[in-house]
């Protein structure tokens, strides 16, 4: 039988809109959407959403079978853009299918060993010194102030600056590449789709394949991850120069809006936690494991999109080949049959897989710098600034339902060894 051939097993009862993932749409739920989620965990772990028209999973175990056993080729090619009606996202989504982030093996196996040929642990260790001295460079902007917005001051330009030494493109397009990244980024990890910004987002995907083919053209003497792209070979195989600009855009994108969110989002729950902000500020040596539990506890990047490869029973309900499903990983993130009191911040929680930089084939590619980045910029923050109080009791967050961040985290602070 065909996947459209059979009526979803929800359709027969009355859909209930509450249970749709669409209320992450609405800000209050978006604000705190750990209630919803503990809703659907328990009253529908596998759920028919006909709103979305996708399964939903938020239970941990099967976000992880999600994760290891589906598809993750599941960007519409130029032709099924056509004929969704959205024939002039054709130019992104060729983009998209050349990133490593939509292809399955063995597409998938020789792209991310080319680009892991390049971006090796070596190359993260030896970017430390620098990324200490961006995360100094940046709290010496504000310390005198005692305020500051810790998203534009401080967790927006920090992974900007960090992205563009990485690639080994000048510094100072930071800016530019951010707010490009941005742009891009509406691709990923949404699911509301706004016609009006459509334009904004192709004339962005066009600057940027010229900005990196360029620099690949004309500046290929640069050190630096576009240009060991370039070079990687692996058995005689190497990227072609669309392949290069495509994965490039993705690492830039994929290290950006989350790690600024790990940072806006952990902050904010330090700040909410005043014991647990004091026990890291006395022992920062518990910052590894500090980092993961922020990383469980607010999950930058909140849920991931699948392609059932095979007709699959979850949990008892059959999700058939060709269905679209949503791993939800904060969800499984609080789940309490896999982590104990999954609601309470554990600093120093040592049994926490979590699920924040995915899991299997497609697990984060730059999450051994994303870690670092996280370590040097609380380490860096609590040791520079003290009393941290929020400046507003009113926080607006992004209307993004998956990549979770804050618009702007105002704070006032005392600089460490200024007079109380
Ligand atoms: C706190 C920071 C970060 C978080 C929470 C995060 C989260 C994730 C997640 C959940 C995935 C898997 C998505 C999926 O399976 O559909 C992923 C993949 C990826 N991430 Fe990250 N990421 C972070 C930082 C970074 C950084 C710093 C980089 C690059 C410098 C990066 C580059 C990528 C790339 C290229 C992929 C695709 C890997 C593949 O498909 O094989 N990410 N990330």
């Amino acid at each position: 039988m065909s996947p459209s051939a059979a009526p979803r097993p929800a359709q027969a009862a009355p859909a209930d809109p509450s249970l749709s993932l669409f209320q992450l749409l609405d800000p209050s739920v978006h604000a705190d959407p750990h209630p919803f989620y503990r809703r659907l965990r328990e009253e529908a772990p596998v759920h028919w959403d006909p709103f979305m028209h996708t399964w939903v999973v938020t239970r941990y175990e099967d976000v992880h079978t999600v994760l290891h056993q589906f598809s993750a080729d599941r960007t519409p090619n130029p032709d099924q853009m056509k004929a969704l009606g959205l024939p002039s996202l054709g130019p992104v989504a060729d983009v998209m299918a050349k990133q490593m982030l939509f292809l399955d093996a063995p597409a998938h196996t020789r792209l991310r060993k080319l680009c892991s040929s390049a971006f090796t642990p070596r190359r993260v260790e030896a970017m430390e010194e620098q990324i200490q001295e961006i995360a100094d460079t940046l709290i010496d902007a504000v310390i005198d102030r005692g305020q500051m917005d810790v998203i534009a001051d401080f967790a927006e330009p920090f992974p900007a600056i960090v992205t563009a030494g990485l690639l080994g493109v000048p510094r100072e397009d930071h800016g530019w590449l951010k707010a490009k990244s941005a742009d891009f980024a509406e691709m990923l990890g949404n699911f509301q789709h706004n016609p009006d910004r459509v334009h904004r987002v192709l004339k962005s995907v066009a600057e940027l394949t010229d900005y990196f083919r360029d620099a690949i053209r004309n500046h290929g003497d640069r050190p630096g991850l576009v240009r060991s792209l370039v070079e990687a070979e692996v058995d005689g195989n190497r990227l072609s120069e669309d392949e290069v600009i495509a994965n490039t855009i993705v690492t830039m994108v994929g290290g950006q809006e989350t790690t600024t969110n790990l940072i806006g989002n952990g902050l904010l729950t330090l700040i909410r936690n005043p014991d647990k902000l004091a026990e890291l500020r006395d022992e920062p040596h518990i910052i590894a494991t500090a980092v993961e539990e922020l990383l469980r506890f607010e999950t930058p990047s909140q849920h991931t999109a699948r392609i059932a490869h095979a007709d699959t029973e979850i949990g008892g309900r059959l999700i058939r080949k060709g269905e679209a499903v949503m791993a939800v990983m904060a969800s499984g993130n609080r789940d309490p049959r896999r982590f104990a009191d999954p609601d309470r911040l554990d600093l120093r929680r040592t049994e926490n897989r979590h699920l924040a930089f995915g899991w299997a084939a497609h697990f984060c590619f730059g999450a051994a710098l994303a870690r670092m980045e996280a370590r040097i910029a609380f380490t860096t923050l609590l040791r520079r600034l003290d009393d941290l109080a929020l400046a507003s009791d009113r926080l607006e967050w992004r209307p993004n339902s998956g990549l979770r961040g804050l618009q702007a985290l105002p704070i006032t602070f005392r600089a460490v060894g200024a007079a109380a």
